[in-house]
């Protein structure tokens, strides 16, 4: 495995970006998707290079909305699309974009953060257990296959006593 990095995403990237996209997800977006993303929260957009190619990236949203832990207005983030090429995949460049995609959404002053998953996607759903997420409820039929997903949650917000994390 060649070295990786991990760097925002510049308008350069789109193209790689959104095949990446097409080639890991079947929730794929027009161009002015990602560029709506990007504009919106240019920190938030990450990508993972390797190679001299782009084999990865995330990209987030900052929402406001009730808080999923105090019922609260918030801010919160939003990974709203990551994927690692196949090839590039168990080498920690997942857990390198969401943990950096969750430190740009504390610097947007957001104070947790959520996403959306399938249910059977075991990989992913291990990536975000390990990074402190944990599921708050099943959205019924969410993906245009049918398929549920777990909305998943992550508090930045540290409870007295609790040792603080790397996100
Ligand atoms: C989900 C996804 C982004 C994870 O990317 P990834 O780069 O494989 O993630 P990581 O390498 O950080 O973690 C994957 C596993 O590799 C392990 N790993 C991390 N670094 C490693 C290393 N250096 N050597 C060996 N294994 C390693 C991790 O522990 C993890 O295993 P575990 O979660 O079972 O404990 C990737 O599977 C993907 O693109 N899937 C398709 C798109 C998708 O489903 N996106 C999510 C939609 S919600």
């Amino acid at each position: 495995m060649s070295d990786w990095s991990i760097r925002h995403f510049d308008k350069d990237d789109l193209k790689a970006v959104m095949s990446i996209n097409q080639t890991c997800l079947p929730e794929n977006y027009p161009e002015s998707f990602f560029m709506g993303l990007y504009h919106h929260a240019p920190l938030a957009f990450l990508v993972a290079e390797s190679d001299d190619q782009i084999v990865g990236y995330i990209m987030c949203r900052i929402e406001r909305g009730v808080s999923s832990f105090s019922r609260l207005p918030v801010k919160k983030g939003h990974v709203v699309s990551i994927a690692v090429r196949p090839e590039y995949r168990n080498n920690g460049i997942g857990t390198a974009l969401v943990t950096r995609g969750l430190e740009a959404m504390k610097q947007y002053g957001a104070s947790e953060a959520f996403l959306e998953v399938r249910k059977t996607n075991k990989d992913a759903i291990s990536v975000y257990e390990r990074l402190g997420f944990s599921v708050r409820r099943v959205l019924r039929g969410y993906y245009r296959d049918g398929e549920d997903a777990y909305l998943m949650v992550k508090s930045f917000l540290v409870a007295r006593g609790e040792k603080t994390d790397d996100a």
